[in-house]
């Protein structure tokens, strides 16, 4: 493989011959004498000059290049006499490999995030979506890296589940049956490809719980769906999800798994992607690199959910939504307690039972659940979590108190009839953390492609 622009960027010498390929950001002449053209592939956020002189054979060629097109540069890697970059190529041979025309439409700089989410297909050629996506693989991989760091087991859940999880309702039917066919008699759910209703996952908590009942320490990371009708910057239909698990565990120790995890993504991210922050700090969100060194050096806040409705209430603040005993917090009141009272993440815990899904664990007081979420500025919940009832009869009560049938959950409910344990786990939202990592404000713009109420192009 020939080096990437990176890895000829990072030389610590010259390089008498050498080959660099990559696609035309801009091309200007200097006189008649020679062309500069910087070309990017995307493997980092600079760009590598290339002198382009007119002893080129095909210089006719090379003097109406276009932006977009993509090239095969051979040359010498030399110190750059320009300012604003250490190395230049001087070409020997450029070849065009793909030509593009002026209707390319990332000519100019500086176009609107809501025109690119228009040409998704070429968003990830700019400076804006390259190191996004730059930093969303790189955190895939500090991901697996913080869990197998801790013997966690990587567990694969299905897509395609009979179960609501959440018990939101929000879950995307999954159908051979064809619905725009006339049946003489209405197809039952029997007559479907499973035999059964099904759905795409909103969550694969519940099969997480019988491997981290056998594995001790799990995690999932992939593609959940919720057919949620929010015209939101924070939600998706289609968002990709972190589960840990952990047997033996208790709130305490989630919340505890919970903070170190985001303190150790911010970290990494600021060591191997300070490129892209610094670009993101500049031109997306002033003052981002600050606020990150700061969620990743100092300690988290934690609040139980009924002083949090004490001081939200007691705050003078005018929310858009009332601040309810008894109601889910909005977002607006999130970010309230994160930014201007505790100024730091903040992790609510011991939610009421009546506003969380029927697998969070009763409290002694039977009326609230151990559940947490935690809060960051400028997004709100990132993540969401709970100890898991572990009793049987009691989640018995809790299923039938939210309308489930016990009977369908008979294999999660088994996990509690055989060698039962504590066990606590949560949910990362992984564009919001992206979100939060690259000041990026709106989700459709940390996923390659946004699914979103009204919206699956590409
Ligand atoms: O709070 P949620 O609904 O929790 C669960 O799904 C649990 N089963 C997790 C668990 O305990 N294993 O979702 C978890 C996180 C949220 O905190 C949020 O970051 C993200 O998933 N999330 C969304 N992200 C984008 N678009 C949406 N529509 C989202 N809904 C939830
Ligand atoms: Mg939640």
């Amino acid at each position: 493989m020939e080096p990437l622009i990176k890895e000829i960027l990072n030389s610590q010498h010259p390089i008498p011959e050498l080959t660099a390929r990559g696609w035309v950001r801009t091309r200007r002449a200097s006189g008649k004498a020679f062309c500069f053209v910087e070309i990017n592939d995307g493997s980092c956020l600079a760009n590598l000059q290339v002198i382009a002189a007119n002893d080129l054979p095909n210089y006719n060629d090379v003097e109406s290049l276009q932006t977009g097109a993509s090239v095969a540069v051979s040359g010498s890697l030399v110190a750059s006499q320009g300012k604003g970059q250490k190395w230049e190529l001087q070409a020997r041979s450029l070849s065009i490999v793909g030509n593009a025309d002026d209707s390319y439409p990332l000519q100019k700089k500086g176009h609107s995030v809501e025109f690119l989410r228009s040409i998704a297909h070429l968003r990830p050629r700019t400076n804006l979506f390259g190191s996004v996506f730059r930093v969303r693989s790189r955190m895939a991989y500090a991901i697996h890296s913080f869990f197998q760091e801790r013997g966690f087991q990587y567990v694969h859940t299905p897509i395609i589940t009979a179960s609501d999880c959440e018990g939101a309702g929000e879950m995307f039917r999954v159908t051979t049956l064809d619905p725009c066919a006339t049946y003489s008699t209405p197809p039952k759910p029997e007559d479907d490809f499973f035999g059964r209703p099904s759905f795409l996952t909103v969550s694969g908590q519940l099969e997480g719980e019988v491997f981290a009942t056998a594995l001790s320490r799990i995690y999932t990371f992939g593609p959940t769906f919720r057919a949620e009708n929010s015209h939101t910057a924070r939600h998706a239909s289609e968002f990709w999800m972190i589960e840990p698990e952990m047997a033996f565990c208790d709130l305490r120790g989630d919340m505890d798994l919970a903070e170190s995890f985001i303190q150790y993504l911010v970290r990494d991210a600021l060591l191997h992607c300070a490129d892209e922050i610094g670009f993101f700090d500049r031109f997306i969100d002033k003052g981002l690199t600050q606020r990150l060194e700061a969620i990743a050096g100092s300690p988290f806040q934690r609040v139980s959910y009924a002083e949090a409705i004490r001081i939200l209430q007691s705050s003078g603040k005018a929310f858009e939504f009332p601040v309810e005993n008894g109601q889910n917090l909005q977002s607006e009141h999130e970010r309230f307690l994160s930014e201007e009272v505790f100024k730091c993440p903040v992790t609510v815990h011991d939610y009421p039972q009546t506003i969380k899904p029927f697998y969070m664990r009763r409290n002694d007081d039977g009326k609230t659940v151990a559940a947490m979420d935690l809060l960051v500025p400028g997004i709100g919940e990132v993540i969401g979590g709970s100890q898991r009832e572990e009793r049987l009869d009691v989640l018995g009560q809790s299923l039938m108190a939210h309308n489930l049938d016990p009977a369908a959950y008979w294999w999660y409910v088994d996990l509690r009839r055989y060698g039962s344990v504590p066990h606590a786990g949560f949910g990362l939202g992984f564009e919001r953390l992206l979100m939060l990592i690259t000041g990026v404000a709106n989700i459709r713009d940390v996923i390659p492609f946004a699914r979103t109420p009204g919206s699956a192009e590409f």
